[in-house]
């Protein structure tokens, strides 16, 4: 372990040189009773894990953090935190940069630019779904200096804007933003506004979306999302289906 000193120093972040998953290690210092909110980063992650149970590919130069955090809420409330992050992820990137980039989100919880992923976000609630407060670790990884080749998708990453950024000056903008939208989010007491500020980070209303769920593909319009963070695909019928898992292709 690299428990170098952290800048500003009460921000509890321990740096890391290898690890399997920050996620991972992070669920470990919850076992271990670890006080929250603490951040962990590694500059690079053996074992790294994206949704849906797939690998995230993480080698030296990109930002691999998780956060854990104590949230006064439980079950379906905390899906917005996945909305929440997101934000908090955009703000971060569009705060550093030189030049305007086609930044946007898509659901649940991807960071694209021009169409091609730049992060992604996996949450974690380690407590039992029924207590009244929640542990959760709080995933994210950022391409920086490179994109893994990832099949069926394109990505990239800020190197290939010209956006030039330490991994540890993201991680602390990252810090900021992301305490600025847990706290608008207010324990998912005003997943309201969430939604409207991340719906306008997002497709317009009416863009054709295609989500695979399992083997099933469905094809229909982007309506929006509901009160609770669940996406509306309006179907060739006009019906409106709500999707709560799956893949945006
Ligand atoms: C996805 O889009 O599939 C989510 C990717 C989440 C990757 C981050 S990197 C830091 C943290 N540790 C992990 O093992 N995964 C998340």
């Amino acid at each position: 372990m690299n428990d170098q000193s952290n800048k500003p120093s009460n921000l509890n972040i321990k740096r890391f040189e290898s690890l399997s998953s920050t996620n991972e290690h992070a669920k470990q210092c919850l076992e271990n009773d670890e006080p929250c909110p603490f951040w962990i980063v590694s500059d690079e992650q053996t074992g790294g894990r994206g949704r849906q149970g797939r690998d995230w590919v993480s080698i030296k130069g990109n930002l691999y953090a998780s956060s854990a955090q104590i949230i006064n809420a439980n079950g379906s409330k905390l899906g917005g935190l996945s909305l929440v992050t997101a934000l908090a992820v955009y703000d971060a990137i569009q705060k550093n940069s030189q030049t305007p980039l086609d930044l946007m989100l898509k659901w649940p919880n991807d960071i694209l630019i021009n169409g091609a992923k730049l992060g992604g976000i996996l949450i974690e609630n380690v407590s039992n779904p029924d207590a009244e407060f929640s542990h959760v670790v709080i995933g994210v990884g950022i391409n920086i200096q490179s994109s893994p080749v990832v099949e069926g998708r394109d990505t990239t990453c800020l190197a290939n804007y010209d956006y030039f950024i330490s991994r540890d000056d993201l991680l602390l903008v990252l810090i900021e933003t992301l305490n600025h939208w847990i706290k608008r989010w207010d324990n998912g007491n005003n997943f309201a506004e969430i939604r409207q500020a991340w719906c306008e980070k997002a497709a317009p209303i009416g863009a054709p979306l295609s989500v695979r769920i399992g083997h099933e593909r469905i094809e229909g319009k982007f309506a929006g999302l509901d009160e609770k963070g669940a996406l509306k695909l309006e179907l060739e019928d006009n019906s409106i289906k709500l999707i709560t898992g799956g893949e945006l292709l």
